[in-house]
């Protein structure tokens, strides 16, 4: 059986940032929304695609709706004090090279979703273990907030990584673009 498929979906500013937490700058509802409902769409398209959803515990913390989509959820941490309490997980996984690889293993054929954050986002990345990007770009510089792939991480991989575009879509008329790559 093929390997697993790890699609990374996010959405970034022109400066490719994200809003780092619900009460921080540039937090979504506080400032009448960076994002669209073209890229809300865009999301759903990849939970309907995938077969789990892979979150970090700070991101499922902050959008307990993500257990609510249907999907199998796995969630990547280290085994906090907080995670018991979080009962409507199924899978925790931590956020290490063995455990990540020898997990993924399990799950040949399966397709996942990387749904955030930005931790998580550049723990898989760190470890070359995306095989697929679906970024969109809000028309926006935000100058505050994270880049998406975070930039407190160590070992990180040496080598560039390449992808190659598939599709690019413009989604509205504020010309928000979604772009699909697959890694080469
Ligand atoms: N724009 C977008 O598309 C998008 C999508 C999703 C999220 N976001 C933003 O991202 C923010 C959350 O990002 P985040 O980075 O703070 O949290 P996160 O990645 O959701 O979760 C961080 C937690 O995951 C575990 N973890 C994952 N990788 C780790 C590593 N390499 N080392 C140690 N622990 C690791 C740890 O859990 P434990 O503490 O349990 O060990 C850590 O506290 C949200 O507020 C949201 O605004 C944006």
């Amino acid at each position: 059986m093929s390997a697993a498929i790890v699609r990374l979906s996010v959405c970034v500013s022109l400066d490719g940032r994200v809003a780092t937490s619900v009460d921080a700058p540039p937090n979504q509802e506080k400032f009448g929304g960076w994002t669209s409902e073209d890229d809300k769409r865009v999301f759903k398209a990849n939970v309907a695609w995938a077969d789990l959803l892979v979150m970090g515990s700070k991101t499922l913390a902050q959008s307990p709706i993500l257990a609510k989509m249907g999907k199998q959820i796995v969630v990547i941490s280290r085994g906090s004090p907080a995670m018991p309490s979080m009962k409507w997980r199924r899978v925790v996984v931590r956020p290490d090279r063995a455990s990540l690889t020898g997990w993924l293993k399990a799950f040949d054929g399966k397709k996942l979703l990387l749904c955030g954050g930005v931790m998580t986002y550049g723990t898989f990345l760190q470890f070359g273990l995306v095989d697929e990007l679906s970024v969109t770009v809000e028309p926006v510089v935000l100058n505050v907030g994270p880049s998406f792939t975070f930039q407190g991480l160590v070992n990180v991989e040496a080598e560039p990584q390449k992808f190659e575009l598939l599709r690019l879509d413009r989604l509205n008329e504020r010309q928000t673009v979604h772009m699909h790559y697959r890694r080469v």
